[in-house]
């Protein structure tokens, strides 16, 4: 049957943008009727000139805001120098930006990709073909329920939420997810068939649930008895979001993996991913088992080396309006008994309410506030992290009058 795709005529500006995308796009996206223009700082502002204090950063990559001076210059600057020149050839920027997340990370080398699931996908070949070279059928992996790792089959496949698996199986075998903190299903999972264990060491989209620091420990131990390969996927998580630059640092000492992949802050909003590992996991990867034509361009590694510097000097600003940000959400939380639990690290924040609450997100823009909802129930933010104590303290006002008017929808 053939579909009618005609647009209603356009009064306004915004009408007219999502009557085009409504008539041409893929209908993939369920898109909150808002059509952004341009942003400065911690603040974005619509085609008619209504800001909003951006709490959700484009979903965690806008690390350093909108039109951050230092990033401006450098984007331009290079821009006119060289955007993209292949891995045919070398350029300055790819190797200096390995040798800093050597340095951050405690892993030895990087592979650069353009996404979050381009690196999982990456670090699941490295899996396979390390289990492979120690026996045949050595291609199991474990991964946890509830987990989000992408959209494309191989990061679906070690993906813990049927809802985003059903439409496409069958998928990738030898998968299997083990609940979070089940220290007994992990020991019966881990075989010596165990290639690899894929954790998110912070659960973003399954509604911000942080990995406790004994079960990270007990995956190494297990990882390392069965020879398997140990992956924190820090796409969300990672990379100053959660005050520091991975979130399995937050432990003393750091739970070290052996691969760690990551994407959305790491060159402000150009698509980067990166993938770092260890001397032992890179010995998985031969010249010419894996690639890709655009991953590591000089414009994006040049940007995100850029971003780098400003992040060290503002990690210790991040973690005082974290903590002040987190005061104030238990404020709120003692003044609403349906706040049922406030979560997170750093500038990774969830709130879980006692009942759905996506309508909020709506409520939340009129009252000048981005936010997102997960999980049907939790209020997910991931503010720049150049947010302000001012700043938080105009989401706590925000906050605190649509909650206020908060009830469970019908
Ligand atoms: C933890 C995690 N892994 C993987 C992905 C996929 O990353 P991308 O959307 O850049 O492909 C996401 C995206 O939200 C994520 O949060």
């Amino acid at each position: 049957m053939e579909t009618t795709l005609e647009a209603t005529a356009p009064t306004s500006i915004a009408e007219s943008v999502i009557n085009l995308e409504r008539q041409y796009l893929l209908q993939n996206y369920a898109r909150y009727p808002l059509v952004l223009k341009r942003g400065r700082g911690c603040w974005l502002y619509d085609a008619n000139g209504k800001r909003y204090l951006d709490l959700i950063s484009g979903i965690g990559v806008n690390a350093l805001g909108h039109a951050h001076p230092r990033i401006t210059r450098v984007i331009r600057e290079q821009a006119s120098l060289l955007v993209h020149s292949s891995n045919l050839y070398y350029h300055e920027y790819q190797g200096a930006l390995a040798k800093k997340l050597a340095e951050v990370s405690g892993l030895q080398r990087a592979f650069f990709c353009n996404s979050g699931t381009e690196s999982m996908e990456g670090a699941i070949k490295m899996i396979h073909s390390h289990g492979r070279r120690v026996r045949e059928d050595k291609f199991e992996i474990v991964s946890l329920e509830n987990s989000f790792h992408g959209r494309s089959i191989g990061a679906l496949s070690v993906t813990g939420q049927p809802k985003y698996r059903k439409d496409f199986e069958p998928l990738m075998p030898g998968v299997h997810f083990v609940p979070m903190h089940d220290e007994a299903a992990l020991e019966a999972a881990v075989t010596n068939r165990t290639a690899g264990i894929i954790v998110e060491t912070i659960q973003g989209e399954g509604g911000i649930y942080p990995v406790a620091e004994s079960w990270l420990r007990k995956a190494r131990e297990l990882a390392d008895r069965f020879d398997a390969l140990l992956v924190f996927d820090e796409i969300q998580c990672g990379i100053g979001r959660p005050g520091t630059h991975f979130a399995y640092q937050l432990h003393v000492p750091a739970v070290l993996p052996d691969v760690v992949t990551m994407a959305k802050p790491i060159s402000c909003g150009l698509p980067l991913g990166a993938i770092l590992m260890n001397e032992r996991a890179a010995a998985s990867i031969a010249p010419g088992m894996h690639g890709t034509t655009f991953g590591g361009g000089a414009l994006t590694c040049r940007v995100a080396l850029e971003f780098f510097e400003i992040l060290d000097e503002l990690l210790p600003q991040m973690r005082r309006v974290s903590a002040y940000f987190f005061d104030g959400l238990h404020k709120l939380r003692a003044k609403h008994s349906f706040i049922r639990e406030i979560r997170g690290q750093g500038l990774m924040i969830g709130m879980e309410l006692e009942f759905p609450c996506g309508h909020l997100v709506q409520e939340a823009m009129s009252e000048g506030l981005l936010i997102n909802v997960t999980h049907g129930n939790v209020v997910r933010m991931l503010p720049p992290y150049i947010l302000t104590e001012k700043e938080a303290d105009r989401a706590l006002v925000g906050l605190g009058r649509i909650l206020r008017r908060a009830k469970p929808a019908a």
